[in-house]
């Protein structure tokens, strides 16, 4: 009886196994390469940059005295001139972020959304907003500009009538 031999190539053998060794190189660099890429891309997180929140709202001499809705299409703040000075409110509803609208004839604020009230100053008088609306920090510029920085805000009767939220004028 004739035997019969198995023969391998070791030639082929060696490809294959050279073959295989390449892939395995091929990934492991390729897995290094994304773990790399991929710390790098923290060095670069995600940044929404936001328009300023401050704005150059004019010459303090030409607000009136009173409710001014010169500001509240573009920035959404009243400035309100007083007998002896202004100060920036954020028309900004403290329930829900409704914007209420200025009625002259009944000198109050009024929010369309759920009947909150609020006099001149920002107070609640009525509706259930929990708190007086936002004061904006206000300055004048050497020109006598008004400089509004939407970004610092204060509510608190007894703060919210100083510097700097409040600028002192008398014409
Ligand atoms: S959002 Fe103004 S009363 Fe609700």
């Amino acid at each position: 009886m004739a035997e019969t031999a198995s023969v391998t190539n070791p030639t082929s053998e060696a490809i294959s196994r050279r073959g295989f060794l390449k892939l395995a190189w091929g990934a492991l660099a390729a897995f290094l390469g994304g773990t790399a890429a991929s710390t790098l891309r923290f060095l670069f997180p995600n940044v929404v940059y936001e328009p300023s929140q401050k704005f150059n709202a004019g010459p303090v001499a030409e607000y009136p005295m009173g409710i001014s809705l010169k500001w509240m299409r573009e920035q959404r703040v009243w400035i309100v001139r007083k007998e002896n000075g202004l100060f920036a409110m954020w028309g900004r509803c403290t329930h829900l972020g409704c914007t209420p609208n200025w009625f002259e004839g009944e000198k109050r604020f009024r929010c369309p959304c759920h009947g909150s009230n609020f006099n001149p100053e920002g107070d609640v008088i009525a509706g259930p907003a929990p708190k007086p609306l936002w004061h904006c920090k206000i300055e004048m510029a050497a020109n006598g500009d008004l400089i509004v920085d939407k970004a610092i805000l204060e509510n608190r009767p007894g703060f919210r009538e100083n510097a700097p939220y409040f600028v002192e004028y008398k014409a």
